[in-house]
Order: structure tokens, then C-alpha cells, then sequence
């Protein structure tokens, strides 16, 4: 039988007496709005129902102890020595850089074992460092009795420890998306003003299936930051008539009286048309057009794979695979691409026969075995009642 998550944190540190606090961090999918947080532009994320919980118990001194239920790695951490990421922390340096920035923000951080528990597969592009940093900061706050806990602050705070500590130049919407995330509602994030709104996305007869190509995102963090440099190269070309609040924000003809390196207009045709996707998605959604939004999801796959160039042979194979199972009206990549997880939006009714059909073509393909995860938006990082 599964041992109970506190039988679970009593084998890791032992039984001692103190309250036990479980704070849980969900993963994300980009519904659509692909490679345009760092533009500026729109994006449509929602959390998922796979996560990361994080099971607490003060200590009297000055130690913060790491451990998962994972893997073996144990980080201990001494928070009155300096924080500096280490190689050797591996998946440690998220919640370390977390708790190094809560310091620097004079929150009075206290020591505390925790142990993390984690539904959500590492690597896959279904966020788990943002789940992890996002986790930290909310339960460090709450062990702390902050009174007043802010998300987009804790978002902010994730992703300059993403940037600055983990050093990966990623935009905000990962952030943003696993501290703010609704039960049934996706969220459409303005990346320029931070404003946000929700979208209802109960999708009734359908379902959100994530599919997971089993191909780790190994090249995402160099082409990343090439892409983000092409899109700066594409706004030094525009000059004068770049607009300051993103490239997302230029027009095509803009484009095409400026640039002419045929990579670079690819890359800014993408940027342009998937900000204009992401409006159209907002507005059939509202209209529960379900149809019209599968289309905008291949569309985005599309351009993603030929202007972006950021799917690469595994993703192409698994969302092909998908729109010809039964039941999918629209799939596509999501997050930074390369590998890891595409989405479909399925007939709920057709759901065991997709995921069949999908292995058997993705597989005879790519002779890897995919993984199927049926899942709904749900709520951003929270503390558990005790006891669940
Ligand atoms: C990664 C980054 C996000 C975003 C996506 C692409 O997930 O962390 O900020 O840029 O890629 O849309």
C-alpha cells in the first residue's frame, strides 16, 4: 500500500513533533501564444493537474533541509551562509535560489525540512522548475506567516531566479501561470503590462489530453536564447519604428520594408501571427467554438514548425499522429518546444481510442513510447487542508 505523504516525510527526517504543512504548485500547458511572452505579446496558459507538493515542518534553527521522494539527492541549506548555485545541487538550486531572493527581500525565512513530491515529469516542458520555484517562495512565505501573500510578486521573484540564479532566459508566463491558474479558466496574460484575465475552458465534451513524446527538450536552452536574439535582431532592423512594447506589436509591413534576411522574416511572421491567433482563440472560446479553436492550435503548431523552427522531428510526429486519430480537433506543441509535451483537444468519448492511435503511429515513427496525461485547467499554488 502507498505510504500517506506524512508516513513519506517521518521516514525522510524522522518523527518529531510539529505541525506538518502541504503546499502543492501545479504544472502548466500554453494553450496557445507560443515564443511571445519574451515579445510582449499575449499568451493563453493554463495551470494542469499534475504538480509538485511540498510537505513542511518547522526546525528550530537556522537550516533549510531538501529532500524528494524522487530521487536520492538531500540539499541542506544554512541560511545565515551565502546561497550560490552549485552544479552539484541539481534540481536543489531551484528552491535554493528561491530562498536565497526571499532573503534578500528581508522575509525572515525559517529553517524547515521539506519534502517534495512531484506527479509532474522533469524535463518535459510542463514547467517543473517554475512549479518548484513558485512552491518554495508560497510555502517559505507561509511558514514565515507572511500576511499578505502577493502571486504576481512570488511570479516575478520565480522567474529572476530562473534568470539570474538557474540562468535560463525565460520570459514570465510559466511564472505566472502555475502561481495564478484557475479550476476550468485559462488565463490570457498581456506579457508587456502583467494585466490578466480568465477565459472559461471547461471544455464539456472534450478533453485537454497532454502527450508526452518521451524526447527531452536537449537543445531548448541554446536555440531558446538564438530565438530571443533573432527576434532583438529583427527590432534593432525596425530602428525608429520599433515599437517599445514589443515586436509582437509591429506590423508585417513594418516588417517586410525592413528586413530582409528570409530566417529573421520567418521568425517575425511567426511572432506577428501568433499574437493575432492568440485574439482569435480568446474570442471563440468566449463563444464556446470549439472547433474554431483546435484550428488555432495546428495553426500555431504550423508556424511554430516552419517560421519558428522550434518542434523538431518528435513533436511534428506526435501532433501528425494526433490529428489523424480519432476524435482531435486541433494539437500542437507547447511550451519552448524541441521535445517534451504537445496538447490535443479530444472528444471525451474518443479519448482511449486517440491515445491508441497516436502510440501505434507515434511509436512505429519514432520507436519511442509516448505518455498520455487527460487533465483540465486547474488552481495555481495552494496550501493543502491538512490531512488531504
Ligand atoms: C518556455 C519559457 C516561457 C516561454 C515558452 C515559450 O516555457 O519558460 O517563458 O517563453 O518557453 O512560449
Amino acid at each position: 500500500m502507498r505510504m500517506s505523504i506524512s508516513q513519506e516525510f517521518e521516514q525522510a527526517y524522522g518523527v518529531e513533533s510539529g505541525a506538518l504543512r502541504t503546499f502543492v504548485a501545479p504544472g502548466r500547458v500554453n494553450l496557445i501564444g507560443e515564443h511571445i511572452d519574451y515579445n510582449g505579446g499575449l499568451v493563453m496558459p493554463a495551470a494542469i493537474t499534475l504538480g509538485i507538493t511540498a510537505t513542511c515542518r518547522l526546525r528550530s534553527d537556522r537550516m533549510v533541509r531538501l529532500r524528494s521522494t524522487g530521487d536520492r539527492l538531500a540539499v541542506n541549506i544554512d541560511l545565515d551562509q551565502p546561497i550560490e548555485p552549485q552544479q552539484t545541487r541539481g534540481w536543489g538550486n531551484y528552491p535554493a535560489g528561491v530562498l536565497r531572493e526571499l532573503l534578500c527581500q528581508n522575509v525572515k525565512v525559517p529553517g524547515a525540512d521539506v519534502l517534495f513530491t512531484s506527479t509532474l515529469p522533469q524535463g518535459a516542458g510542463l514547467s517543473s522548475s517554475a512549479a518548484m520555484e513558485v512552491l518554495t517562495a508560497f510555502s517559505f512565505l507561509s511558514l514565515a506567516n507572511s500576511p499578505e501573500i502577493d502571486l504576481k510578486a512570488i511570479a516575478l521573484l520565480s522567474q529572476k531566479v530562473e534568470n539570474q540564479f538557474v540562468g535560463v532566459n525565460c520570459g514570465i508566463m510559466d511564472q505566472f501561470a502555475v502561481a495564478l491558474g484557475r479550476e476550468n479558466r485559462a488565463m490570457v496574460l498581456d506579457c508587456e503590462s502583467l494585466e490578466y484575465r480568465y477565459v472559461p475552458f471547461a471544455l464539456k465534451d472534450h478533453v485537454l489530453v497532454i502527450m508526452d513524446t518521451s524526447w527531452q527538450r536537449r537543445l531548448a536552452d541554446s536555440k531558446y536564447n538564438e530565438r530571443r536574439a533573432e527576434c532583438d535582431a529583427v527590432l534593432q532592423l525596425l530602428g525608429p519604428d520599433a515599437p517599445r512594447d514589443g515586436l509582437v506589436h509591429a506590423s508585417w509591413q513594418q516588417v517586410l520594408s525592413h528586413v530582409s534576411d528570409p530566417i529573421l522574416l520567418r521568425r517575425a511572421r511567426h511572432v506577428i501571427s501568433e499574437q493575432a491567433r492568440v485574439e482569435q482563440a480568446t474570442r471563440v472560446l468566449a463563444s464556446g467554438d470549439l472547433v474554431a479553436f483546435g484550428q488555432l492550435l495546428t495553426a500555431s503548431h504550423v508556424s511554430l514548425r516552419d517560421d519558428y523552427e522550434v518542434t523538431g522531428p518528435h513533436l511534428d510526429a506526435i501532433v501528425s499522429a494526433a490529428l489523424q486519430a480519432p476524435g482531435c480537433l486541433g494539437a500542437r506543441m507547447t511550451g519552448a518546444g524541441f521535445g517534451g509535451c504537445a496538447i490535443a483537444i479530444v472528444d471525451q468519448k474518443a479519448t482511449a481510442d486517440f491515445s491508441d492511435s497516436v502510440r501505434t503511429t507515434y511509436l512505429a515513427a519514432t520507436n519511442l513510447e509516448p505518455a498520455f496525461y487527460v487533465t483540465h485547467a486547474a488552481d495555481g499554488v495552494h496550501e493543502l487542508a491538512p490531512g488531504t
